[in-house]
């Protein structure tokens, strides 16, 4: 039985500003993150650990999460985007595939 019932990996590495691959963070990736542990635990969803990443090297897709145990990738660039990752894939078990990559 794992630990969590979903472990959630978040790209928030920085990269100086003009680099060719750009970086999640330049694109509010850390504010994003933010939001989704604050929802977490606002909507009592146990069992799962929103952390930080280092470059998961997916960084022209970005903001990147990877979520475990499925292995989804999403990349979400909205509030709303992060909300319907809650909603549908945490508390409804559906992956969401207009936000996947
Ligand atoms: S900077 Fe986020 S995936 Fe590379």
């Amino acid at each position: 039985m794992p630990f969590y019932s979903y472990h959630i990996f978040c790209c928030t590495n920085r990269r100086e500003p003009g680099h060719t691959r750009g970086c999640c963070t330049e694109k509010d990736a850390e504010a994003l993150r933010d939001y989704m542990k604050r929802q977490v635990k606002t909507l009592g969803i146990e069992k799962t650990r929103v952390n930080n990443a280092g470059c998961l090297d997916r960084c022209e897709l970005g903001p990147c999460m990877v979520i475990y145990p499925e292995g989804v990738w999403y990349s979400c660039k909205t509030k709303e985007d992060i909300d319907e990752v809650i909603r549908e894939h945490l508390q409804g078990g559906n992956i969401v595939e207009r936000l996947k990559i």
